[in-house]
């Protein structure tokens, strides 16, 4: 069975849950005070995918303004991206956009690209960002889009399966 070794990282606003889908994904953990990240992390996980196994090389940055100057150093050469978001924040889906551009303009051309809405469990009256509007947004900028919850853990895994199949095989 083949491995194939896949760089990733992980964008977003500072509480968008970054640190916290990884940390569900890796070590299947969550906690409602996860420290805000300093500098970037790094962490490896395995996923099957068909007949071949990806080992996620992930890079989970962190989301203070102060260290936007040091994410081309983990997107350089990444092969897939996670940009995060939080659906009851606004002006996070709004920075979600701005990676967006920037690993447009800055990113491998063939860099795997998906949009996750998290913190997909709270409630309706808290929801700032609809799934629609993401969904559109996504589409339009060819990126895969799912809601997730590292609370609950829905959506999670999904989401790294999803990324494993999609990267172009070695
Ligand atoms: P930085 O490291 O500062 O960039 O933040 P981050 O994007 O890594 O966010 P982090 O994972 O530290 O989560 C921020 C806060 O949101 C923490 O208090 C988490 O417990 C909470 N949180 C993260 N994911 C979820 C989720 O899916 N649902 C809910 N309800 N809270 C979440
Ligand atoms: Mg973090």
């Amino acid at each position: 069975m083949s491995v194939m070794q896949a760089k990733l990282v992980l964008l977003g606003d500072m509480g968008a849950g970054k640190s916290s889908l990884v940390l569900r994904f890796v070590k299947g953990q969550f906690f409602d005070y996860q420290e805000s990240t300093i500098g970037a992390a790094f962490l490896t996980q395995c996923v099957a995918v068909n007949d071949a196994t990806v080992k996620f090389e992930i890079w989970d940055t962190a989301g203070q303004e102060r260290y936007h100057s040091l994410a081309p150093m983990y997107y350089r050469g990444a092969a897939a991206a996670i940009i995060v978001y939080d659906i009851s924040s606004q002006s996070s889906f709004a920075r979600a956009k701005s990676w967006v551009k920037e690993l447009q303009r800055q990113g491998n051309a063939s860099l795997v690209m998906a949009l996750a809405g998290n913190k997909a469990d709270l409630s309706a009256e808290k929801r700032e960002v609809e799934a629609s509007e993401a969904e559109a947004y996504a589409e339009e900028n060819g990126l895969f889009f799912m809601e997730t919850s590292a609370k609950t853990a829905a959506n999670v895994n999904d989401l790294f399966y999803e990324i494993a199949r999609k990267l172009p095989r070695t």
